[in-house]
This record gives structure tokens, sequence and C-alpha cells, in this order.
């Protein structure tokens, strides 16, 4: 168990701007970054951003070995610390946050141990971070959001690794309305994509081909789409594919009809996702009585997605926010977890370096 002190009297900017140090190695990116805000919280700035991905390193493997992301995050974490960052930034940060969960354990280690070190031997507060609330404050760190910023706010936390519906009532209150019942949307993006011999992530392999494809081209389940509730499953669909693209792939010989069938697919797979997607987190808004909506994590760099949850919300949700994260930190980054970092520094609640752990499976509530 962290041992959650409140340790306000700890944060003393040496400037008039708070800056958090921000490290993130929950999965396949090695990130750094220092964000920067002014006392009374107005002025904010990613000063810097730095991301490392290995995502070259595990195509060849077809997905995230966490064992070798581990190992890789290890010389990453440090040249991104001493190279990249340089000596200035590390002498004038005033706190720390890391990813402490969810993610890959030996993955986590990695940035939570930098992490400890680095709040012993300069002796300022840390903070252990929950990634999907990082994901969401991504949303915050795009300025047009925080000015439409009204609780209460539902977040769609779409990710490769996580489905949820975040019910946000206040700074720091969330609760899960919604979540996927298996795959989440990012993985069945991956997973269809290997399917058609597409290679990680296979969220931009899709997105790209289906922009050639049609939409209907083939009839994709949306389990539970018409079921009461909030809750979502997509590994129907990675099996409606297997059995779909078996068939194609045996009856079509010409190679421009199997690229053409691919995108096909590409495009039927996409929407089946966006239309569960787009109809849970409809009922959600209208059940919670949402101000706004944000649209987090890794898969809202979909375009289509971004598009078409926008304009569900100025047709049947008027009067709502459309929040999505900030371009620049859509997939994973620690700008988003120095911001959340921040949310909680502010508010004096710290980890102790001696007693912070890792946890793999961190719930958001
Ligand atoms: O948030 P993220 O960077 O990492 C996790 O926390 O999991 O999300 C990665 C996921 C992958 O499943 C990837 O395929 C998906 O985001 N993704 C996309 C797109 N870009 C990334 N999915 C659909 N369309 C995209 N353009
Ligand atoms: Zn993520």
């Amino acid at each position: 168990m962290v041992s959650r002190k409140k340790a306000a009297e700890h944060l003393e900017p040496a400037s008039d701007r708070v800056r958090v140090l921000g490290i993130e190695t929950s999965c396949d990116e090695t990130a750094l970054s220092v964000l920067s805000v002014s006392r009374e919280g107005r002025s904010i700035r990613v000063t810097k951003s730095l991301v490392s991905s290995q995502i070259p390193i595990h195509q060849r493997y077809g997905g995230v070995v966490p064992e070798v992301a581990a190992r890789t995050h290890v010389p990453e974490t440090v040249s991104l610390l001493t190279q990249a960052l340089g000596k200035k930034e590390l002498e004038a940060f005033d706190a720390i946050a890391v990813t402490r969960g969810p993610g890959l354990a030996s993955a986590l280690a990695v940035g939570v141990e930098t992490a400890r070190m680095l709040a012993l031997l300069s002796g300022k507060p840390l903070v252990g971070v929950n990634h999907l609330e990082g994901h969401v404050a991504s949303a915050w760190l795009n300025g047009r959001n925080r000015k439409m910023w009204q609780y209460p706010l539902l977040a769609l936390v779409v990710s490769g690794g996580h489905t949820e519906l975040v019910q946000m009532n206040g700074p720091g209150e969330y609760h899960i309305i919604g979540q996927t019942r298996d795959d989440a949307a990012g993985e069945a993006f991956d997973k269809t994509a290997k399917l058609m011999g597409l290679p990680y992530p296979g969220g931009p392999q899709i997105a790209k081909r289906a922009l050639l494809g049609k939409k209907d081209a083939y009839a994709l389940p949306r389990p539970m789409l018409h079921e009461g509730g909030l809750n979502m499953s997509f590994s129907g669909l990675k099996t409606a594919v297997r059995n779909l693209w078996e068939g194609i792939k045996t009856t079509t010989t010409d190679p421009i009809a199997l690229e053409q069938a691919r995108c096909d697919m590409a495009a039927s797979v996409q929407q089946a996702i966006i239309d569960v997607l787009l109809e849970k987190t409809f009922r959600a808004a209208r059940f919670m009585h949402a101000q706004g909506i944000l649209l987090v994590g890794g898969v809202s760099a979909n375009k289509q997605l971004r598009q078409q949850l926008e304009r569900m919300i100025r047709q049947k949700l008027p009067g709502v926010a459309y929040l999505p994260s900030d371009r620049r930190y859509i997939t994973d980054n620690a700008a988003m977890i120095a911001a959340a970092g921040y949310w909680h520094v502010v508010r004096g609640e710290t980890d102790a370096w001696e007693t912070m752990e890792f946890n793999p499976e961190w719930n958001l509530s």
C-alpha cells in the first residue's frame, strides 16, 4: 500500500512558476516532460515533452513484449534524463510525477524507481499518477478546453489497454460508469489489423486503409449496442473479422482486389467500433447530465472518431462541450502525467518516496 501524505508544505517553487517533471514508462513509450504552471494556475506551458517510442522494436514481434519494453526503458530513461532533458531542467523542477499504474509491471518499475531516486536526491515532492488520469489531463492541456471545464464531466478513455466511460464530479473524483467487458477499443483495432496482416500498432493502419474503403462493405457485430447499460464488448468483432478474412483470403487471388477488401474491412471495423463508442457515450452523457465530454487515449487519434463524436454532440447533446485531447498529447507521453501530477501536488497529495510502489492493476476509481 502506498501512503499518500498531505505535503503541501513541501511544494516550494523556486520561482513564480511551479515546474513538474513528468515520467512515463507504463507500456512501450519512454517519456519525460516538464510542465510549467504560473502560481495562480492561469498560464500553463509544456516546456519539454520527450517521447522515445519503442514501436519499431515491438513491430518485429507483432505486439508489445513486456520484458523487451522494460529492458529498453532503462537506457532510454537515462538517456532522456541526462542528454535530452539537460542539466538546467534537472536542477529546476519543483515536483516529480510518475506513472504508477496501470500498465506492464516491469515497465512501470523503471519509471517508478527512477522517480523515487530523483525524489530522494532532490528532496522534492513525489506523486504517483494513474496513467488513465494522465490521459484525462491531456484534455486539460488544451487551453480551449480549460475555458469550458465544468463538472460533471464525462471522459471517454480509449486506449490500447482500456475503454472506460468515466464520470468526473470534481477534481480527483472519478467513477467508472461504463467499460469494456473484454478487449479494449485499441486492442480491437490492433488485433483485427494483425488478422489482416497489418503491422503493430493496428489503429493507425486501419484508419489509413479505412480512407479507401466502404464502411458498410461487411456487416460486423456491434455487441451490446442495444442492451441497456453502459458496458461494451469488442471481442466478438475480432472473431467475426477472423472468420470473414479467412474466407476472403482463400477466394481472392488478385492482389489488388485483396487490398481493396482489406480497405473495406478496415472501414467496416473502424465504423463498428465508433458506433459502439458513440452510442454508449451518448447514453452516459444523458444519464449523468454531463456538461462536457472528454475524448482521450491513443484511440482518440482516430480522425473519424473525433469527427463523428463532435457531430453527435452538436446534433444530439446541445450545450454539452466537446473536449478532445490536445493533439500533441494523445498517445502516451509524459506531459499528461506531469499535468495530472500537478493537480495532486497543488492539493497537497503526494507519495512518500520510501514506500511508493507501482501497481499494474490500479483502477481509476
Ligand atoms: O494511449 P495509448 O498510446 O497507449 C495505451 O495506454 O494503451 O494507446 C495506444 C492505442 C493502440 O491500440 C493504437 O492502435 C491506438 O491507440 N491508436 C489508434 C490510432 N492511433 C493509435 N486507434 C485508432 N485510430 C488511430 N488513428
Ligand atoms: Zn495510454
